[in-house]
């Protein structure tokens, strides 16, 4: 992904963060089936009730909207993300649930941030990974295996490649996003099927747990090997 487009892609979701959690009720997504999205974000949430572990860090949180299923297994939590609205809205949902106490939020790109190394338990990624290119994925698992613990858990959430989104989308390459009032923006975008996975955590040294590839969103869970 060029800056051009990771600059834009950051605007994006600052402009996106009042809406952004539409998406997980089905509301303006690209495949015009809420009930999708729902059953997806279900077997998702139950995946990640069981997931978590000591000192997790979640990476692009976005809203936080994992936050309240995975949270119950952590001591401390630590979120990043380079949006200064998407902050706001995850503060709201982090108070809401009574966890400033153990929540610590560093505002940043994390390419850039400096956080010490071997010092998280377990990390969430959702819907961050999709939008990198194989160069800046590279360069994401380099960061993170040095950030992480031996044998530290990983959740990755993403968007899935299925019969259904393939009738609406392209599997990698530039796509227009549109807002409710109508401001349009060009993302990075690619989706992953079960093979990607696969791929991604044997390529990063991941050992598989358990995944659930659904039509619209997929997650996966494994152990980090240094
Ligand atoms: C698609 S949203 C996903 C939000 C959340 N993880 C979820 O699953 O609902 C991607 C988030 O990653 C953030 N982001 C993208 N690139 C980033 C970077 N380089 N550093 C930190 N945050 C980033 C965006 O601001 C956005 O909030």
């Amino acid at each position: 992904m060029d800056n051009e487009f990771k600059q834009e892609m950051m605007s994006y979701y600052d402009e996106r963060a009042g809406e952004y959690d539409k998406i997980y009720i089905g509301e303006g997504p690209a495949i015009p089936e809420p009930d999708v999205y729902k059953n997806d974000v279900k077997k998702i949430s139950n995946m990640a009730s069981t997931f978590g572990k000591g000192h997790l860090i979640d990476i692009g949180c976005g809203t936080g909207f994992w936050l309240p299923y995975c949270e119950r297994n952590c001591s401390r939590i630590t979120l990043i993300d380079q949006s200064v609205k998407m902050f706001s809205e995850c503060e709201k949902r982090i108070d809401g649930l009574g966890l400033k106490h153990k929540c610590h939020f560093v505002q940043g790109d994390f390419f850039e941030i400096t956080l010490r190394n071997s010092s998280f338990d377990s990390a969430v990624v959702g819907f961050f990974i999709s939008h990198l290119s194989l160069e800046l994925e590279e360069a994401f698992f380099v960061k993170l295996k040095k950030i992480l613990k031996p044998n530290a858990r990983l959740m990755v959430i993403d968007s899935a490649w299925s019969r259904k989104r393939k009738q609406y989308r392209k599997k990698e390459g530039l796509q227009k996003r549109v807002l409710n009032d109508g401001r349009m923006f060009t993302v990075y975008k690619r989706y992953f099927d079960k093979s990607d996975i696969d791929e991604m955590f044997k390529k990063y040294l991941f050992k598989f747990e358990s995944s659930y590839i659904g039509d619209v969103f997929l997650a996966v869970i494994g152990q980090n090997h240094q």
